[in-house]
């Protein structure tokens, strides 16, 4: 629902409006909240041109007004979206995006979008501490705060991990979504039009699906990555095959941790297929196979 209102913004903003979510974005690195001198040294525009931007910016939810012991701004989450969504359109990633969501998980919305020849990709947002920033939201002034910085750089962090790992992925030849770009706290993949594994669709041959997805943790181990949050949640059956993503938490198959995780995706993979389909199988031998 709140996609519609960063779309709707995002439809009304001008050159100006972007240089001055830019500055506020960059000003917030180095303060709590940005004050109205520091937006217009680093936009560039004048005080009383950026006073008046602010002021719709923070009307239209793209910046909170912040009062303590002087008036500021910082980014809200929309704002941070409509500079995410300016970056991928001027490259040519995007041109449309839909505003009902594909799917939404405790850490991220993703929603279909258009390029500009017409392919439809999926745009993952993500929204670490979801539910911090909301609160801070809510708070009048802001020192001591910065909460609304760690939403902004970990969920940054996120979409980069998430990248990361598709690349290496893909280039593997692991089934994952193809990454095609991504900025700030947005990831752009190819869309799939696919079931979800816990939501059961009918597997013609349940072993050799079980086997399938497997394989692909095996490949992905061997390319340098362990998933750490695998489930039926996150396998994708896409014309009967499986398809792995939600990546952003991958540790490379060096870390010390990697095989504890790997375990526990192959873990939590057997206990679903032995739950849903009564599949009996010896773990130990499993992640033997996996790791080769
Ligand atoms: N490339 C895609 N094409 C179509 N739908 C997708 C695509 N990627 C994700 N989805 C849909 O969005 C949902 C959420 O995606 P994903 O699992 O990546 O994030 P998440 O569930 O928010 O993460 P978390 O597991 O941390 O909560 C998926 O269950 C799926 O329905
Ligand atoms: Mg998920």
């Amino acid at each position: 629902m709140t996609m519609r209102l960063v779309l709707e913004a995002f439809r009304k903003l001008r050159a100006e409006d972007f240089k001055v979510l830019n500055a506020v974005e960059r000003g917030m690195a180095r303060f709590m909240y940005v004050p109205l001198e520091e937006i217009a040294r680093l936009s560039g525009l004048g005080e009383e041109e950026v006073a008046l931007v602010t002021k719709r910016l923070n009307a239209l939810g793209l910046l909170q007004r912040c009062i303590g012991s002087y008036v500021g701004y910082i980014l809200t989450s929309r704002g941070y979206d409509c500079l995410a969504l300016n970056a991928l359109s001027k490259r040519g990633v995007v041109e449309r995006m839909g505003a009902s969501p594909l799917g939404r998980g405790k850490e991220s919305d993703v929603y279909p979008a258009l390029t500009p020849g017409g392919k439809l990709v999926a745009l993952k947002f993500h929204r670490v501490g979801r539910t911090s920033f909301r609160q801070t939201r809510r708070v009048r002034t802001y020192v001591g705060d910065r909460r609304h910085i760690s939403w902004l750089y970990q969920s940054r962090l996120a979409a980069k991990s998430e990248y990361e790992a598709l690349k290496i992925l893909f280039s593997a030849g692991v089934s994952v979504p193809k990454p095609i770009d991504w900025n700030r706290h947005v990831v752009v993949t190819d869309y799939l039009d696919g079931v979800e594994l816990f939501r059961t669709p009918p597997l013609d041959d349940v072993a050799a699906f079980k086997d399938r997805v497997l394989e692909e943790v095996g490949k992905a181990y061997r390319a340098g990555v362990v998933h750490g949050d695998l489930s039926e949640y996150n396998v994708l059956v896409v014309s009967g095959s499986p398809v792995l993503f939600d990546w952003p938490q991958w540790v490379p198959s060096s870390h010390p941790m990697a095989i504890y995780y790997l375990k526990r995706d192959v873990g939590n993979i057997l206990k679903f297929f032995r739950r849903k389909y009564n599949l009996k199988c010896d773990i130990e031998a499993e992640i033997k196979k996996v790791i080769g």
